[in-house]
């Protein structure tokens, strides 16, 4: 036999509650792992606040070599109030903007589904949640988050400031050509999402969009819903989506409404990919009010290191750790975001620990 596959993962735990569920991410991926044959080995980086605090940068050189040449980065959060004086490129979100353009991470695909455990736990009826299960694939590196020119200028009248929202047409057809893969592996559904009605880079979108799914993808179901109208049907009737395809700025927004669907932020994994390497993190911040006193939900980013681990071509063991996290809500396991009435509250690392355990013999079932 020889040496078992090693997989080299940049860690960069970043600030508030980062560290905590991302630590719990790497206990459920190196415990599932021994019995695929394969082994994860991890180093950690500074990123966001904490480097900031080092380095005077929220992304150190040394922090994005090792990201450009790992096998996958895990990223747990960056930001937080302590960090709220700094400026522009001093930001510690102004690192993980940067971070995505350099690793090239054009595509962030957030899937949110309601267990059948959590479909109570939302503050929609549960007949409204109940079977939800789509994706959304947000535009990462372009639009308003990048556009130039931006800036802030002094004028008669005071300070003016703006943001340019701008898409090539390269741009879209290469994230909606992402979207209409995914849906041609899932239910064959997509949702475009834009503003048509008011701005000219949502017509180039829609146009775009279309186009490619006359030439390519014909044989799928698209739609096209106006980013206003899209948030209100994501709450009202969350099952009918499949794949939702949008730019950054509504792909941010719409994915945290659609945080409510299972009730919680702490559920939300995501990758990012597109690059040689891909980027993998929970949806949700450092929720700096709670870091360091075990209440943090992991789930975001034990997901999140199944979805690394599926990228990575680990299939299977993703698909054990999805289950555990399944198991594990069956049993009643809840973090205090998604707590109710007669389950059993557990802390971050109870929560990893049970998830891990599950994933573990989840694995030997399988084999
Ligand atoms: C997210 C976050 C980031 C974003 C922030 C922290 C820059 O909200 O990943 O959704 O806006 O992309
Ligand atoms: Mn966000």
């Amino acid at each position: 036999m020889g040496h078992p596959k090693t997989y080299h993962i940049a860690w960069l735990p970043g600030d508030g509650i980062g560290r905590e569920v991302t630590i719990e991410a790497l206990r459920v991926m190196t415990r599932v792992a021994v019995p695929y044959g394969f082994e994860v080995s991890y180093q950690e980086h500074k990123a966001g606040g904490t480097a900031i605090d080092h380095f005077d940068t929220p992304l150190p050189d040394q922090t994005l070599k090792a990201c450009l040449s790992a096998d996958a980065v895990l990223l747990g959060a960056l930001g937080g109030p302590r960090w709220d004086h700094c400026e522009g490129e001093k930001r510690p979100e102004a690192g993980l903007l940067r971070l995505r353009k350099e690793m090239g991470v054009f595509a962030n695909l957030r899937p949110v589904s309601v267990p059948e455990s959590l479909a109570g736990a939302s503050p929609l009826r549960r007949e409204i949640v109940a079977g939800t299960d789509l994706m959304i694939v947000r535009e990462l590196t372009g639009g308003i988050y990048f556009g130039e020119p931006k800036g802030r200028i002094s004028t008669e009248e005071g300070s003016e400031a703006f943001n340019t929202m701008r898409y090539s047409e390269f741009e879209i057809e290469r994230i909606a050509r992402v979207a209409f893969d995914w849906a041609r592996r899932r239910r064959g559904k997509v949702t475009s999402v834009d503003k048509a009605n008011v701005l000219d880079v949502s017509r180039l979108w829609r146009e775009v969009v279309t186009r490619l799914h006359a030439d390519e993808f014909s044989d799928l179901h698209l739609e096209h819903l106006y980013v206003d109208n899209a948030a209100m049907q994501l709450v009202r009737r969350p099952s009918d989506f499949d794949v939702v395809v949008t730019g950054n700025l509504f792909g941010d927004i719409l994915s945290d409404l659609a945080a409510t669907l299972p009730g919680s932020l702490g559920m939300l994994p995501s990758a990012s990919l597109g690059g040689r390497v891909g980027l993998f993190e929970p949806v949700h911040g450092s929720a700096p009010d709670i870091a360091g006193e075990g209440k943090a939900n992991p789930i975001a980013a034990i997901l999140s290191g199944a979805m690394l681990l599926e990228h990575l071509g680990e299939a299977r063991a993703a698909a054990a750790i999805r289950q555990a996290v399944d198991a594990a809500l069956d049993e009643g396991f809840r973090t205090p975001d998604t707590w109710q009435a007669g389950l059993r509250k557990t802390t971050t690392d109870e929560m990893g620990l049970r998830i891990a355990e599950l994933a573990e013999r989840q694995t030997a079932v399988l084999i």
